[in-house]
């Protein structure tokens, strides 16, 4: 039962159309488009997600893959007109432990992600027609771990909307962070950029997630990043990916880079 698995009473998803489902929608587009985010606060219960990440310790321990690489904000090794030693190119860290969908098989978060009113829902916030789950083994679910020192570094992504299920917040540190309006699709704004790697851009946000909460977040031209991780309590968070057509699914170049493998 969905009902068990997320909190339905205070987010009805179940019921698209209702007056009730319609007033979210609309309060998560509003929130779309003054802050670029909406959060479902405790959405999983608070008390599954403390369960998931219990259960998946020793696949973290025995079975992840470290993702770790040097990268810029690009995630590109060179960007048309942009010379090589501009700041905008700075090199920065991020490293965690990464589990794919293969790996989490009797996870009631597989359930939510596959579960069509969340796709209805997610897709009415976007203003798009329809979301399809990704027709990847690997890759339609990860769940990442940040430990003590761990990090995902600056970077813009390459879709327009992320999807995150929070499932462990750090006590310290693994803080997310991100600075709005920091480049147009029309507007680079390099030496913005360059600024914000120095560590000098007074406009940064944060905010800390509590377990439990999904995140929208519009990450393709506002930077972000989480702050390396301080103490022994992991950040621990699901990356639920959607389409607007269906069957998409990695390279076997992506799977390698990303976790290690192709299957
Ligand atoms: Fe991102």
């Amino acid at each position: 039962m969905m009902k068990n698995l997320i909190d339905l009473e205070r987010f009805p998803l179940d019921k698209p159309g209702s007056p009730e489902w319609n007033a979210l929608v609309q309060s998560c587009r509003d929130d779309l488009d003054k802050h670029g985010m909406f959060n479902l606060d405790g959405l999983l219960r608070p008390a599954l997600a403390a369960q998931a990440v219990s259960e998946l310790q020793d696949e973290f321990a025995n079975h992840s893959f470290l993702h770790e690489r040097s990268h810029n904000i690009y995630f590109k090794n060179s960007i048309e007109g942009l010379a090589a030693d501009h700041p905008a190119h700075k090199q920065v860290m991020t490293s965690n432990r990464t589990l794919c969908a293969d790996q989490l098989p009797a996870q009631p978060l597989m359930d939510v992600y596959s579960w069509e009113p969340l796709h209805r829902f997610l897709a009415a916030t976007m203003d798009v027609a329809v979301l399809y789950p990704m027709d990847d083994p690997l890759a339609s679910v990860n769940v990442m771990s940040y430990s003590k020192g761990q990090a995902l570094n600056w970077h813009f992504d390459r879709s327009e909307f992320t999807t995150t299920l929070l499932l462990q917040a750090p006590k310290t540190g693994g803080e997310f962070e991100y600075r709005t309006g920091l480049r147009s699709d029309s507007d680079p704004n390099y030496d913005g950029v360059g600024e914000l790697l120095r560590g000098h851009d007074p406009r940064v946000e944060q905010i800390s997630l509590s377990a439990g909460t999904l995140n929208v977040f519009k990450g393709k031209n506002t930077a972000h990043r989480v702050t390396p991780v301080q103490g022994d309590t992991n950040r621990v968070i699901a990356v639920f990916c959607y389409y607007e057509n269906p069957g998409v699914a990695f390279t076997d170049e992506e799977r390698i880079g990303f976790y290690g493998r192709t299957g």
